[in-house]
Formats: C-alpha cells, structure tokens, sequence
C-alpha cells in the first residue's frame, strides 16, 4: 500500500489538532491544549485504493515554528488551516504557503495543499468572508473547504481531495 505523510499547519488556536483528531479518531477536541508536535495515522479508501496516511499535527505556537521547515521537506501534503472567525489568521496561511514553495522550489500549484477554513459552525463569530477566501485561492490556485471539526463538516473532503491530488505527483 501506498503511504503520504501530510502536515498540518497553521496559526495557533486555529483547530488544527480538532480537525486532525476529527479525522483519525472522529472525536471533537473540545477543550484547547497547544500542540508541541503529534503524530497520527489512518488508513483511507479514495476511489477505491487504500492509501496510508501520516498525519503530523504541528504547533501554531512561534516559540515551535522553527521545526517547520524540517515537516515541511518531509511532507509530500499539506493542509494549511485558518480559522474563518480570525481574518489575522489567514495570513499565516500565505505565510506558509509561500515558505512551502520556497523549501520544496515548486511551482505554484504543483505541490499537494489543501486550505481549510475552520469553526465554520461559530456563524455569529465569523470574520472571513467566503468571497475573501475564494479569491485568494483562485490566486494561489489552490482547493480550499470550510469546515467543522464540532459538526464534522467537511472534514473527510479534505483528506480525500489531499490524497488524489498526491497520487498525481
Ligand atoms: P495549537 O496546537 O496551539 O496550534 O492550536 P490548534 O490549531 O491545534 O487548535 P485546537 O484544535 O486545539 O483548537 C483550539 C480551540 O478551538 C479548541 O477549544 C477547539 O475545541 C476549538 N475548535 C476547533 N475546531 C472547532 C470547530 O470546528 N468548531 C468550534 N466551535 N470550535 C472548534
Ligand atoms: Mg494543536
């Protein structure tokens, strides 16, 4: 069988390990831990092929950002999160997306990432327009969902776009 390690990264508070542990274990991380670094796996069928995944949850903390380079040149995939109830965070995402392509010396579009909004369900608390969200990934010609780890919306979408997008490379 085929294995991907993906990386997960973004600004921290965002939900990634919500949306990772969503994922791989299909519960809710209600409560709010910072990450230092946690590492998971799961097998997916996509289109009928059994994929293996790595799936390494990272710190949005800066004092850990330093390590991302090191995830970054081991990923074949990447999701980038944001939460869609702090716009401040979507910069972080280009952030990262720029430093991908930097580390990995890809051209646009030609290395598997996915953008993920998240908290899709706190709709009183949302800050980032779909339409903000839709433009910049036409720019940076890149998939991006909207998300909840609480409701489990999306989430496997993700994962599955993600997988057939690294089968290809
Ligand atoms: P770091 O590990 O510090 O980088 O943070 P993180 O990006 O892993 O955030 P985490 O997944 O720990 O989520 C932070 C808080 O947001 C937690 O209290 C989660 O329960 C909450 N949260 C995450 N996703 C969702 C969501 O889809 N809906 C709601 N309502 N809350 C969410
Ligand atoms: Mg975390």
């Amino acid at each position: 069988m085929i294995g991907y390690k993906v990386v997960v990264l973004g600004a921290g508070g965002v939900g990634k390990s919500a949306l990772t542990v969503r994922f791989i274990q299909d519960i809710f991380l209600e409560n709010y831990d910072p990450t230092i670094e946690e590492a998971y796996r799961r097998t997916i069928s996509v289109d009928g092929e059994l994929t293996s995944l790595e799936v390494l949850d990272t710190a949005g903390a800066e004092q850990f950002t330093s390590l991302n380079e090191v995830y970054i040149k081991a990923g074949k995939g990447f999701v980038l999160v944001f939460s869609l109830t702090q716009e401040a965070s979507l910069k972080e995402v280009d952030n990262l997306r720029k430093q991908i392509y930097r580390i990995k010396g890809g051209e646009q579009g030609s290395i598997p990432i996915v953008v993920v909004g998240t908290k899709l369900d706190l709709m009183n608390e949302r800050e980032v327009h779909r339409n903000t969200i839709q433009t910049l990934a036409m720019r940076w010609n890149l998939p991006f969902y909207e998300t909840s780890s609480k409701k489990n919306w999306h989430i496997s979408e993700v994962f599955e776009d993600l997988v057939r997008r690294m089968r290809k490379r």
